[in-house]
């Protein structure tokens, strides 16, 4: 099936994705999954449900191949390929500015808040990651990969859990512990919490390198300077940078409290970021396990 595909694009938990141009014109990214079971038609029913959905903030499914056990879902190609090259950068040519970064933040937070509140069923991601916010033409921000999770809920997976599959660093602490709340949409304002912390301080969240252990764990560090109103001194920032990440830090900060009740949903989350920082609350501390409570 993959004959002619000569560019492979990447690989992921679910499979390889190559590069390929259709006989109408545009290029497409294919990307084919592991084997799977069943007779297909679960598969059918599922890519067309998904297919029908639309957002300017995510990426279009625009067909899908099954013959015999081979499965294939066919994507708009984005020739700027993923997020986590841009915000790990560096590389000062990748390097973007905040401006850059709080407006692809808030074109993310509107394509989760259209999987999750505005389209005709709910879409759970379940694996929210820089590497699956992909980037077009004019770096408008795509989330990819969405609705996998229910196509492929089983094994082959990068992380598997009993509750389902997600990337370690970015998945919900209800998807580990079960008596925090129960999982739901929650669980991908949590990874949007933790990408968006990334976003803002253009580094890991978990940082084995840090210089001081007390800057280990990015989220933690940076509450204390923020609850202290100390400044945020993360490079040579200027008045208006400051405000922009300390407003993606403080509503990542309720996008990562540890009970699900307690995060806003991904509409409000829009809301916080498009707001004034003035309106916004300083979170109580991150917890990051339930039983340091
Ligand atoms: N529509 C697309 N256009 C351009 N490049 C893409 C597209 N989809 C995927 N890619 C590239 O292919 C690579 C592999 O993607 P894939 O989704 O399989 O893996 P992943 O995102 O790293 O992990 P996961 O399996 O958890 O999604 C990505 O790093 C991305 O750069
Ligand atoms: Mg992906």
């Amino acid at each position: 099936m993959t004959e002619g595909f000569k560019e492979k694009l990447g690989k992921g938990g679910f499979g390889d994705v190559f590069k390929a141009k259709l006989r109408s014109g545009p290029s497409v990214a294919i990307k084919m999954l592991n084997k799977s079971k069943g007779n297909g038609q679960d598969f059918i029913n599922e890519v067309a449900t998904i297919g029908r959905i639309h957002h300017q903030n995510v990426v279009q499914l625009i067909g899908f191949c099954v013959s015999g056990s081979k499965r294939a879902l066919v994507y708009e190609f984005m020739p700027n390929g993923s997020l986590d090259k841009f915000i790990f950068s560096r590389d000062e040519n990748t390097d973007f500015s905040y401006e850059k970064i709080y407006k692809i933040s808030i074109g993310v937070a509107r394509g989760i808040a259209y999987l999750h509140h505005g389209c005709e069923m709910q879409i759970l991601h379940f694996d929210i990651k820089p590497h699956n916010i992909l980037l077009d033409e004019n770096f408008i921000p795509k989330v990819s990969d969405f609705g996998l999770a229910k196509l492929y809920p089983i094994d082959n997976s990068v992380v598997t859990m009993t509750a389902g599959r997600g990337t370690i660093g970015y998945m919900a602490p209800e998807l580990f512990y079960n008596n925090i709340g129960g999982i739901s949409h929650k669980a991908d304002v949590y990874s949007f919490g933790m990408l968006l912390m990334e976003m803002a301080s253009k580094r890991k969240n978990l940082n084995p390198y840090a210089e001081h252990s007390s800057q280990l764990y990015f989220p933690l560090w940076i509450y204390n300077h923020i609850r202290e109103e100390e400044d945020i001194n993360i490079k040579d920032l200027s008045e208006e940078e400051k405000l922009i990440v300390k407003k993606m830090i403080i509503v990542a900060l309720w996008c990562i409290q540890l009970k699900p009740t307690d995060r806003p949903s991904m509409n409000k989350v829009v809301e916080m970021l498009e707001g004034d920082i003035e309106d916004l609350e300083i979170p109580p501390k991150p917890i990051l396990f339930p039983d340091e409570k």
